[in-house]
């Protein structure tokens, strides 16, 4: 087991790719701690992996520090943070409204810096922490229609490096994975033509599965990883070279 006795809190731990992550975690050893905005779906997780669901909007800071006391009041420590929470509103630049803009910034990049700062004290007390961000390669190449969100996931990428060089003394770790074309509920909400066309794109000829990216964030959770800090790992079949 590579995470016996961690506490892991998992962001948007009810979708696609945090539900899967939650469900290897705990064959892991870990206490998943499942925090979704859909409270009752992290609850239903939870209750699979033998774990705590919480219901949270990571865009609002006050949700976000109860949701920290809650953990700390329960486990007495958090040794992993998975900033996963993420939404696409997609548009063209020219007819991107404020409230796509604005949203899409709130949660995917504000609530990466809510969480994280929440839980930071924790580990310094610890001196020992995990901090795993959701980014994309969007964040790097940027995509067609998406200036909310390639803006935010690159902040992702930012917030990651800095962290990293800020927290390596304190002995905690900050990394990133930039997920390629995923197949979960937000990605099958799209065109057929346009997912054949993404497969046609990938060097390996096949969307990713959501096992593909939990592997990568139990990676960086576990001691195999304890050398690699403000690193951000692809996970894309080859998509992004
Ligand atoms: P998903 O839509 O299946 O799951 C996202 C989860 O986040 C949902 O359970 C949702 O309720 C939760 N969530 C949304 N807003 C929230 C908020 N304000 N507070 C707390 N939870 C919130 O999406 P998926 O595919 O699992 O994505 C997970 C992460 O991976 C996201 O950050 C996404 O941007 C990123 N990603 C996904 C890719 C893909 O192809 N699926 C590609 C690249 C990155």
């Amino acid at each position: 087991m590579k995470l016996e006795g961690k506490v892991v809190i998992i962001t948007g731990g009810a979708g696609g790719l945090g539900k899967e992550s939650s469900f290897l975690f705990a064959s892991e050893g870990a206490q998943v701690v499942v925090a979704d905005y859909h409270e009752r779906s992290a609850e239903e997780t939870a209750r699979e992996v033998n774990g705590v669901g919480l219901g949270v909007d990571v865009s609002k800071r006050d949700q976000v520090e109860r949701m920290v006391s809650e953990v700390i009041q329960q486990f007495g420590k958090i040794d992993i943070l998975i900033n996963n929470a993420g939404i696409t509103m997609d548009s063209t630049l020219v007819k991107m409204t404020q409230d796509q803009w604005d949203t899409v910034i709130s949660i995917n990049q504000t609530g990466v810096f809510h969480c994280t700062q929440a839980v930071i004290p924790h580990m310094i007390k610890e001196g020992f922490g995990r901090i795993i961000n959701t980014s994309s390669i969007v964040g790097r190449m940027g995509n067609f229609g998406q200036t909310n969100y390639a803006a935010s996931k690159a902040a992702v990428i930012a917030m990651t490096q800095t962290w990293a060089k800020e927290l390596g003394r304190k002995g905690i770790t900050v990394n990133a994975v930039a997920p390629g074309f995923i197949m979960t509920p937000m990605t099958e909400k799209m065109p057929e033509k346009v997912l054949q066309g993404m497969k046609e794109k990938v060097s390996l000829q096949r969307l990713g599965t959501p096992r593909d990216i939990a592997n990568a964030y139990l990676f960086l959770a576990s001691n195999e990883s304890s050398y690699i800090n403000g690193a951000v790992i692809p996970v894309d079949g080859g998509l992004s070279i």
